[in-house]
């Protein structure tokens, strides 16, 4: 396995990629789920690269930027393991030199509600450094998580509208033994916390358990039932509980399928996120846990 910090060295690694290439873009402290794209590409591409950039453009000005954990001999031992061909890790510098003065804004109800009222500008960095990646890789295939849904109808919609020749692939939401969304981010929590955090969740069972014993239910209902379990948790305080549609993220009156259950909380330090997808066939998908 290769690791690369500059561009230019990317730009020339890159014509000897086999195609099809895959691309798995991340910020490192990688888990299970990190681990579970590297997987997949390794699957599906003959050459897999991975990125590990802890990107500034995404943070707001009282975001966890500064103590956003990182472990970078760990994380390409992680990568070699799931046969990673390809690791680039720029510096913040070389992706945005003095000067940098253009951005990708996503713009319309995608970036008006949820993740992006709670964090102002946060999908314009996502979307700025996914251009860039894709732009420095020149992928086929790009592998995203479920876990960040909105991130993937943000990236969908950007790679729609800017024609970018990369297919997308979406893979479930992988999970800690209790049902816990892996995220790099639970490193913040204590064990108190940690055990409060499956409260996300035990949150979005309740939404789906109410939809399945009553497919009539208002979308309001099922969000009165989200927020009713975050409530009963005291270390847990709700940011936004929601059903919407998966690809806009309008709000969903009526419930129907395809819908997300969406659900953000801070849990002591932690800003945590979590969804389930009800498919328009009316299967849900609610990720995997690690056995
Ligand atoms: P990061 O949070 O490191 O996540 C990298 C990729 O892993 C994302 O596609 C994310 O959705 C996926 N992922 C995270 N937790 C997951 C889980 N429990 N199960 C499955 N997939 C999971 O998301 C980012 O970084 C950044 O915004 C990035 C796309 C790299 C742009 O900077």
């Amino acid at each position: 396995m290769r690791v690369i910090e500059t561009v230019a060295e990317m730009r020339v690694a890159r014509r000897e990629i086999a195609s099809p290439g895959g691309l798995v873009p991340t910020m490192g402290y990688l888990h299970a789920g990190h681990l579970s794209l590297a997987r997949a590409a390794r699957a599906e591409c003959a050459t897999v690269v991975a990125s590990i950039f802890v990107n500034p453009a995404q943070f707001g000005p009282n975001e966890d930027l500064s103590r956003y954990p990182r472990d970078l001999p760990r994380d390409l031992n992680l990568l070699a393991s799931a046969g990673v061909d390809l690791v680039f890790t720029p510096t913040a510098a070389e992706m945005y030199p003095a000067g940098f003065a253009t951005y990708v804004e996503p713009d319309g109800a995608l970036t008006e509600r949820l993740e992006a009222a709670a964090r102002p500008g946060h999908f314009r960095g996502v979307a700025t450094v996914v251009t860039k990646l894709f732009q420095i890789v020149a992928p086929d295939v790009a592998y995203f998580g479920q876990k960040d849904a909105q991130q993937v109808a943000v990236i969908r919609r950007m790679t729609a509208d800017l024609n970018l020749p990369v297919e997308l692939r979406v893979l479930p939401t992988v999970r800690e033994r209790d049902g816990l969304a892996m995220s790099s981010r639970n490193a913040y929590l204590n064990s108190e916390e940690r055990a409060a955090a499956v409260v996300l969740y035990r949150a979005l069972e309740a939404g789906q358990a109410l939809i399945a014993s009553d497919p009539a239910a208002s979308a309001q209902r099922v969000i009165e039932a989200m927020r009713g379990v975050i409530a009963a948790e005291p270390r847990a305080r709700l940011e936004y509980a929601d059903v919407c549609d998966p690809d806009t993220f309008a709000p969903l009156e009526a419930l129907r399928a395809p819908a997300i259950l969406a659900i953000a909380a801070r849990v002591g330090p932690a800003r945590l996120i979590d969804n389930f997808l009800l498919r328009a066939d009316g299967t849900w998908e609610t990720g995997a846990r690690v056995v």
